[in-house]
């Protein structure tokens, strides 16, 4: 398989997609609960998972799709060549705010990630990588990260972790966030993945994210030495929901054993 035969079929795929995307501000955008009153899906998120799947079908119909929406397959392995979608990163920010919202993509062979995308809709800025051979930010390519202390780190996370049920230990989180620099929430994991894999922010932490929230994330990550696992350090699992940190390399360890305690 040519992956930049690949790689320009995703890229072109995607820029279209997201024009469909900004052309739908111009008409009506219904919107539905999926889970909870606060777990939002909209007639574009499902349409713009059939738009990619009808590309990717036409491209390759072996080829197998896990999306957010369900409209692809039940996938039970990341065996062959797997694409995991999120056609619409941060739905509440596209209804509301109508930015701040990304389309982000892997690609796995194997369960190895080939190519991943994370493309910022109304700014259209594309974050991409290849794997070894480099991640980019547009034209330009992003470079490796720096090693930097924890106290001048800004870390990308939301306010999950002072809910009632939260999965970790409250104090310690309170150390941490006293201990950087500053703390930003964007409302799409994508957008704070891309943001720390090129040094915008220096890590960001959730207590829950999907596969397809991290899945072309963690390809852009790896290009650049970002390290991305759950709260346990243990590996990204593609297939099943999680926890979820990525970080500096000289601050991931140190985040996890001082201020990561699972409950
Ligand atoms: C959500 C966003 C949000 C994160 C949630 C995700 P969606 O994705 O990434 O920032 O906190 O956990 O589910 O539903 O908008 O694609
Ligand atoms: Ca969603
Ligand atoms: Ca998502
Ligand atoms: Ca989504």
């Amino acid at each position: 398989m040519d992956l930049h035969v690949v790689d320009q079929f995703a890229k072109a795929t995607i820029i279209e997609a997201g024009k469909r995307i900004r052309d739908a501000f111009s008409y009506d955008i219904q919107v539905e609960t999926k889970a909870d009153a606060n777990d939002l899906v909209t007639n574009i998120d499902r349409e713009t998972e059939l738009f990619f799947i009808d590309k990717i079908k036409a491209f390759n119909p072996e080829h197998k799709i896990l999306g957010e929406e369900g409209m692809g397959e039940q996938i039970e392995s990341l065996e062959g060549p797997v694409w995991i979608i999120d056609p619409i990163d941060g739905t509440m920010n596209f209804i509301k705010q109508h930015r701040h919202f990304m389309i982000t993509i892997g690609f796995f062979v194997d369960g190895v990630g080939k190519l991943g995308y994370i493309f910022d809709v109304m700014n259209e800025d594309m974050f991409c990588a290849i794997e070894g051979e480099g991640a980019w930010y547009n034209d330009s390519p992003l470079r490796k990260l720096q090693p930097l202390p924890l106290e001048e780190a800004i870390i990308g996370i939301n306010a999950s972790w002072v809910s009632p049920n939260r999965r970790v230990n409250h104090e310690k989180m309170i150390e941490l966030v006293r201990t950087v620099r500053g703390t930003r929430s964007y409302g799409s994991a994508a957008m704070e993945i891309a943001f720390v894999a090129s040094g915008k922010l220096d890590a960001y932490i959730s207590m829950r994210l999907s596969p397809w929230d991290i899945g072309g994330g963690t390809i852009i990550a790896q290009e650049v030495g970002a390290i991305a696992t759950n709260l346990k350090g243990q590996p990204c699992n593609l297939l099943t929901q999680d926890t979820f940190i990525i970080a500096n390399p000289s601050i991931h360890q140190q985040i996890l054993e001082h201020y990561i305690e699972e409950k």
